[in-house]
């Protein structure tokens, strides 16, 4: 045979479409072309397959090498595709034969030695393979990852020579066994350890059991960035299919997750001198940021005015659509981005607006540098203010632990995915319409007290959202006052901003 045909992927956002390696062995005036990737990695690969198959004891052979990446105009990086380009060649040169090559797909960077060294994305490619029902062939150090995926048959290859016995059948490599998810999960933190703050711990749970974006007003040290980094021990875990999206994401980036930790939502808090496209994603190679990394977990942003305004402004969309779409000159990519925002910040650039050091001025351009878009996408607002006095020196009885709460918030969560297959905060059109139904009197008072705050439809929709979690969390079928009033007692900063004006 002197052509052969072998499969492999490329990696581009979060998918990983199909790519071809065809190679062609002619007679001739030796030589060993690669088209159909960028040239920079052209002259490397063919480098690195060369010495590599040297190396493994094989004749590299003296002769016209033709291959071709295809389809031509997908971008491709990279040295994933040494391996499968040195596995054509084996089998153009007829080393492999009778073995259909069809059945499998190559991943690996080659080292000169022929040691299969990792990629990235491993997961987005066993995903695609297992849809095919083709063996996945991978790096070692991307088995783990891989083993994410159910029934995904993954084979581990160290190096060149390796593989190429097991593919004659000689010495078989050992299949890939999934991993199953844990069941048990292990927090760092435990809302029993916030001392006091029953109203946040209140909004926690809220927010928690209908996916609402969260914003923590206060001076310094009462417990904000303590609760927010408590809401991840207190959330429903993940299905399994949410975490391999979210695995998928990570492997992209090339980081791999703990066995334990794979199943738990990512927790991200990026620090506020960062940029936007640490937060969005971006470069030349796409590659997502701090948001899709937090895909079904939480993005914490401490200290929110301190944001460079224009940072913020970027997340407008993505938290509004749940996915971003990164657009470079020559190619486009999407990473889904559906997180749960929390955020925490004083009130003053002095810590408290009652100290007196700062002006009205002051205070109201630091508080400016929140757009209002941005703060009518967050659902649930509330100050969390000093301890009062007396309850640090007194014998307090113990408090609720995290597990008693996230039983809770499962139980509301269920509900809301029979009802209408989200949660709450992600409701719209016709289900949110549905969801959300009021008697006639209720409805008129939410209408007074939005004409008399001033708040846009979207805060109307969120107004009921929260209220609608609020039922959920007390088994209530239908939206009553109470659930209103509470749900309207979150907007600490739009009373902030109209305190200021007067
Ligand atoms: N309600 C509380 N219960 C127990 N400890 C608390 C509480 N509030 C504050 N603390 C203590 O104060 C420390 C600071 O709390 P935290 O970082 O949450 O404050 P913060 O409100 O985020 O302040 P800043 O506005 O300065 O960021 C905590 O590490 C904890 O030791
Ligand atoms: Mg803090």
């Amino acid at each position: 045979m002197t052509l052969s045909i072998v499969h492999t992927r490329a990696s581009n956002g979060i998918e990983a479409p199909q790519v071809t390696v065809e190679v062609h062995i002619a007679n001739g005036l030796p030589g060993f072309s690669i088209v159909g990737l960028p040239e920079t990695s052209v002259k490397e690969a063919r480098d690195r397959v060369k010495s590599a198959l040297q190396n493994s004891g094989f004749e590299f052979p003296a002769k016209r090498i033709t291959v071709n990446l295809a389809p031509a105009d997908l971008p491709k990086e990279g040295g994933r595709f040494d391996l499968p380009i040195a596995i054509g060649i084996l089998s153009a040169c007829d080393m492999l034969p009778g073995i259909d090559l069809s059945k499998y797909e190559f991943y690996g960077e080659l080292a000169l030695s022929g040691k299969v060294r990792n990629i990235h994305g491993e997961i987005p490619l066993a995903l695609a393979a297992k849809q095919l029902d083709r063996y996945c062939i991978l790096p070692e150090g991307n088995m783990k990852m891989a083993s994410l995926v159910r029934e995904a048959k993954c084979i581990a290859a160290p190096s060149l020579k390796e593989l190429y016995h097991h593919l004659l059948g000689q010495d078989l490599l050992e299949l890939g066994k999934s991993a199953p998810m844990p069941n048990e999960m292990q927090f760092h933190y435990d809302l029993r350890d916030v001392i006091g703050q029953q109203v946040a711990k209140r909004a926690l749970e809220i927010a928690a059991a209908g996916q609402h974006n969260l914003l923590f007003l206060g001076p310094p040290g009462t417990g904000k960035s303590m609760l927010a980094q408590r809401l991840l021990s207190i959330l429903p875990p993940m299905t399994e299919e949410e975490a391999v999206e979210t695995a998928a994401i990570h492997s992209i980036c090339g980081k791999r997750l703990s066995y334990r930790s794979w199943c738990q939502r990512p927790f991200r808090a990026p620090h506020h001198t960062s940029s936007a496209v640490a937060l969005v994603g971006g470069g030349s190679q796409p590659k997502p940021g701090e948001i899709s990394l937090a895909h079904n977990g939480v993005l914490f942003l401490d200290e929110l005015p301190e944001f460079d305004r224009k940072v913020l402004d970027v997340l407008r969309e993505p938290m509004e659509t749940g996915e971003i779409t990164i657009s470079r000159a020559a190619r486009q990519a999407d990473f889904p981005s559906r997180f749960q925002l929390v955020a925490a910040m004083n009130p003053s650039p002095t810590g408290h607006h009652e100290d007196g050091r700062a002006t009205a001025d002051q205070v109201m351009r630091y508080l400016n540098r929140l757009s209002g878009p941005l703060l009518d996408r967050i659902d649930i607002q509330l100050e969390v203010p000093r301890l009062p006095k007396g309850i640090l020196s007194r014998r307090l009885p113990d408090f609720e632990t995290s597990a008693d709460v996230r039983a809770r918030v499962i139980q509301a969560r269920e509900k809301q995915l029979n009802r209408s297959g989200c949660p709450n905060a992600l409701l719209s059109g016709d289900p949110l319409k549905q969801a959300t139904q009021l008697i006639q009197q209720d409805a008129e008072f939410l209408e007074n007290v939005l004409e008399r705050l001033k708040l846009s439809t979207r805060a109307y929709h969120k107004i009921l959202k929260v209220a609608r979690t609020i039922a959920d969390l007390q088994g209530e079928e239908n939206i009553q006052r109470p659930h209103l009033a509470e749900a309207l007692g979150f907007r600490a900063m739009d009373r902030l901003l109209k305190n200021m004006q007067q």
